[in-house]
């Protein structure tokens, strides 16, 4: 049975540049497999300034523009349509950091409204009226919410059903299983003076899941201690790790 496409409404001031993100690679294979749908709103189309402005100066005065509620809740109510069940998103950096769970949870949502601040950010009447949840992508400040959308639709998208394509899975990325992923190589077998690791070369399927592991849980402790941390440990898991510290010490 085939999965409904995951709708992808973004609210932005760049449209283009915005939906330039289904041109290519795994975003835009999904979306013509169907696995997804991407439809980018303009809110200048909802002005009703001259020069079809969507901005004003901010109470209280201060430097910057700030978006104003009437276009943007336009754009909102046109990108819901007749869908009840639409979760409206804000690209903020004041949102919860951007993590895997979250990521795969949001692509089972039916329906997203990806909402892109621009300026100095958006009315906050918008945000309390419309918005459901507010995601960052990290701890620092982007000109405008379009590459954090960018962001977010390829991360959520490539967790879709098939959408990588043949055997490759995201399962085996970093943060799956609470893990980083482990190094790979391909050939040549020796490049620099740099040789690939012989447990990759010996053709012995558990000796090498045991290696990946190894790598995986190392790299995790060494890179993202915190990682470990809410994560339990299966008693294999937890000898791969002794194994190597023990052997580092
Ligand atoms: C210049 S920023 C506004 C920053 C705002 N004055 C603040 O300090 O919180 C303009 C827009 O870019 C987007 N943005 C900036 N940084 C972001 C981040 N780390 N994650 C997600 N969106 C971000 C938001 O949509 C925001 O409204």
């Amino acid at each position: 049975m085939s999965q409904k496409p995951l709708q992808i409404d973004v609210i932005s001031l760049f449209p283009e540049f915005t939906a330039s993100i289904a041109e290519q690679g795994v975003v835009g294979r999904a979306i013509q497999q169907g696995k997804a749908k991407l439809n980018v709103i303009n809110p200048r189309q909802f002005s009703t300034l001259s020069h079809q402005r969507v901005d004003d100066r901010p109470y209280g005065g201060g430097p910057g523009m700030v978006m104003q509620f009437e276009p943007l809740q336009a754009a909102i109510k046109q990108a819901r349509g007749q869908s009840n069940d639409a979760k409206v998103i804000y690209l903020s950096p004041q949102g919860q950091s951007l993590r895997q769970e979250a990521v795969r949870r949001l692509a089972k949502e039916s329906h997203l409204i990806l909402l892109c601040g621009r300026y100095e950010g958006i009315d906050e009447r918008l945000i309390e009226a419309e918005v459901d949840e507010e995601w960052s992508i990290g701890d620092y400040v982007i000109s405008g919410g379009e590459l954090a959308a960018m962001v977010m639709i390829d991360a959520m998208v490539r967790t879709l059903p098939g959408a990588l394509g043949g055997e490759q899975s995201a399962e085996q990325d970093s943060f799956e299983d609470g893990l980083l992923d482990c190094p790979h190589y391909t050939r040549p077998e020796s490049v620099a003076g740099r040789e690939v690791p012989s447990e990759l070369l010996s053709g012995d399927h558990k000796k090498i899941a045991r290696w990946r592991l190894q790598q995986a849980l190392v790299r995790t402790y060494l890179r993202r201690p915190e990682l470990l941390d809410g994560r339990e440990l299966t008693d294999e898991e937890r000898q791969l790790l002794e194994e190597f510290l023990a052997a580092s010490e």
